[in-house]
């Protein structure tokens, strides 16, 4: 019989049977699969299991202290957080191309996550949010874009001395009852069901070099957008909604004063499967909250606009 409870209790007895009492490593990103996986695990082996937290600079706000209060200090787990904020800022300085953007940040993520694996003594196996849908793809590439965070823990990016063996507890499960799992496991509704959000982060939301000036003012423009959707109990209607950094310079007015500011374009689709989209029809009213809160409480911002591209021809993400 198929019920979360059921499908957690045999799983706990696989890890159980598969790891013994060895050290099990497990990347964990915030996403709903390695947080599912993070739960699980350390239900089933406690201590045993170490995560390591990679905080790249382009996370949404809050979101680093966010995972460390849920799973660290709530949970108790096991959590190494590698500040790599200026690491990962240096490698993508100058870089413009969306694709050269993912794989630096694709590739100076697993650098930092084999130091820190590095650091820790006689882990044996690692573990992996991969879920049945990746199975099926299997390949790290999915509408030709690097899957950063399914990717990014693959025993090929490595180092040969550290040969450690899968734990993929979620493998035949699709993303619906992973999300149940999770509830069972006592996850938080908010985080289970949260949209989802791109391996290389705010690096592909920010339509030119990444900078931390930036990034600083995006992840403001983005925290607004969400928590009004969540207030206007609108989050859950739509499948994805995020802001974008445009790199461009529009002249605005406060008062007497005239601002040449940066332009944010809001984006919130609904889809089924992501391969297609609808941009989300919000009401103008909400949209003229959202406007008003970001050009009022963010000084670099003098004018928003809102996407009405759906895919195809666009895609969700700009970049
Ligand atoms: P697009 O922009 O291709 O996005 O319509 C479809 C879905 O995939 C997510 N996406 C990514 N996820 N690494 C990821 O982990 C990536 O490089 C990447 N690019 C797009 C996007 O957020 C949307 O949910």
């Amino acid at each position: 019989l198929w019920t979360p409870a059921n499908i957690v209790e045999d799983a706990i007895a696989n890890i159980r049977a598969q790891v013994g009492d060895a050290k099990v490593l497990l990347g964990l990103s915030g996403g709903v699969d390695s947080s599912v996986v993070a739960a699980m695990l350390h239900r089933a082996i406690g201590d045993q299991l170490t995560c390591v937290f990679v905080d790249n600079g382009l996370l949404r706000l809050h979101e680093g202290d966010q995972v460390m209060a849920m799973f660290a200090e709530n949970m108790g787990v096991k959590v190494i957080r590698a500040d790599a904020q200026d690491k990962f800022l240096s490698r993508l300085a100058g870089v413009t191309d969306p694709e050269a953007k993912r794989k630096i940040i694709g590739r100076t993520f697993i650098e930092v996550f084999d130091e820190e694996a590095t650091k820790l003594k006689d882990v044996k196996f690692l573990a992996q949010g991969t879920i049945y849908p990746d199975v099926i793809e299997s390949a790290a590439t999915k509408n030709g874009k690097a899957h950063v965070i399914k990717s990014h823990h693959n025993v090929g990016g490595l180092p040969e001395e550290m040969a450690f063996e899968l734990v993929e507890p979620l493998r035949e499960l699709f993303k619906d009852e992973v999300r149940k799992i999770g509830l069972e496991l006592g996850l938080p509704y908010d985080m289970v069901y949260r949209h989802p959000f791109p391996g290389p982060g705010l690096g592909v939301r920010i339509l030119a070099e990444v900078r931390k000036e930036y990034a600083d003012i995006l992840r403001r423009a983005d925290h607004i957008f969400i928590e009004e959707l969540r207030k206007a109990d609108l989050y859950h209607k739509t499948s994805q909604a995020f802001a974008v950094f445009l790199p461009i310079k529009s002249v605005g007015v406060v008062g007497d004063a005239r601002r040449y500011e940066w332009v944010i374009a809001l984006r919130a689709v609904e889809t089924i499967d992501f391969m297609t989209a609808r941009w989300a029809h919000l009401p103008y009213e909400f949209l003229e909250k959202v406007s008003n809160r970001i050009i009022n409480e963010i000084s670099g911002v003098s004018r928003v606009t809102y996407d009405i591209s759906s895919k195809p021809p666009a895609t969700i993400e700009w970049e």
